[in-house]
């Protein structure tokens, strides 16, 4: 199997409809998070957020065009995986491509659906590919940013390999539908590593879209905190560009940890985090007693991500199994892109 086609920052993709078409996505893990929207509909963001795309986790979209499907309001979706991703983004590529037909989604993930791992990202962002490349739409990996975010708003930024930045954009309707994307980031000589430490694998209480707008709505800290990942962001781009890991973790820790804060903050609360999140929390403290520089991070569920060197990647997935079920280590990973015919 290999890789053709990467959708590589602002180039078209040169593909022919084919008829149908395969695409491969990984997962974004965000250093500056993106929670709470400012358009529901659109999925415009309340403020700009900043991700690593991952090397583990690749999500495969597989739609072969032209075959009739039951309706609905995407188009439908088979998940051989027995995980029933998001509605898709179909109706738009249609529109699009001008076309009426509906087409048959297989979308395969190899994430834990719905733990908070950022499936929907890698999800979106494959279709997206996937669905313009079969319809034979030639999109740049702009437009392909701004249509992954239509499904879900982080899938903007697996479009890209290494880090995203994803706009917030400006304004309200169809100009701000334009502005916000995500563009891959530069960043200075930085060998980091994301240690994922799975406690709890199953689905969330609360999705994230749900959780979002009720922090939105009720929670006191959610100004606050929109204003001080503005400062966050800031800091977080001129700390990638001097590669300067032990800042990129400590403003990646603090924007997560102040997340967490907002959400706990609303009425009801939204928690995400368990028990075995804080035990897991302590393990890192540890870590950097210890002189180790690693830092947290955690999303929509109870597990951990942790930014480290990658030298000291293992050491740190092995301290960190104490207090979790299963630890993986994850680099960066490349963007979405087609993936050449594979038989089926
Ligand atoms: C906590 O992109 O899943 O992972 O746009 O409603 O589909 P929707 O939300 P989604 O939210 C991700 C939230 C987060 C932080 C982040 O990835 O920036």
């Amino acid at each position: 199997m290999r890789l053709d086609h990467p959708a590589a920052p602002n180039s078209p993709h040169e593909r022919p409809a084919a008829g149908h078409a395969t695409a491969v996505a990984h997962p974004n893990i965000a250093l500056i998070k993106y929670w709470g929207k400012r358009d529901d509909h659109l999925i415009l963001p309340a403020s700009d957020s900043l991700s690593m795309t991952l090397d583990v986790f690749s999500t495969t979209s597989h739609r072969p065009a032209g075959t009739r499907g039951r309706g609905g309001p995407g188009d439908p979706q088979r998940h051989p995986g027995g995980r029933r991703a998001v509605p898709a983004g179909g109706r738009l590529v249609r529109e699009r491509a001008r076309r009426a037909e509906r087409a048959v989604v297989d979308t395969r993930n190899t994430v834990p659906t719905g733990a908070g791992l950022a499936s929907s990202a890698s999800g979106f962002a494959a279709l997206a590919v996937a669905a313009t490349a079969a319809y034979g739409l030639r999109l740049d990996a702009t437009e392909l940013s701004r249509l992954a975010r239509r499904g879900s708003g982080s899938a903007s930024r697996s479009i890209f390999g290494g880090f995203a930045l994803w706009h917030a954009g400006r304004g309200t309707g169809a100009d701000a539908d334009l502005s916000s994307y995500a563009e891959p980031l530069p960043v200075g000589d930085l060998d980091a590593a994301l240690v994922i430490a799975i406690v709890d694998a199953g689905p969330k209480a609360v999705s994230s879209r749900v959780g979002m707008r009720r922090t939105v709505e009720t929670s006191p800290l959610y100004g606050p905190w929109v204003e001080s990942s503005r400062a966050d962001l800031t800091e977080m781009r001129a700390a990638l560009l001097r590669g300067d890991l032990e800042a990129v973790g400590e403003i990646a820790e603090r924007n997560a940890l102040g997340m967490h804060a907002t959400m706990l903050a609303a009425r009801p609360a939204v928690r995400y985090m368990a028990p075995a999140t804080l035990t897991v929390l302590d393990s890192i403290l540890r870590l950097r007693q210890d002189g180790v520089a690693a830092y947290a991070t955690m999303d929509a569920g109870p597990n951990v991500k942790v930014l480290c060197a990658g030298a000291d990647a293992d050491r740190v997935a092995r301290t960190l199994r104490s207090g979790a079920s299963r630890t993986y280590i994850a680099r960066l990973g490349p963007g979405a892109c087609l993936r050449a015919e594979d038989g089926r």
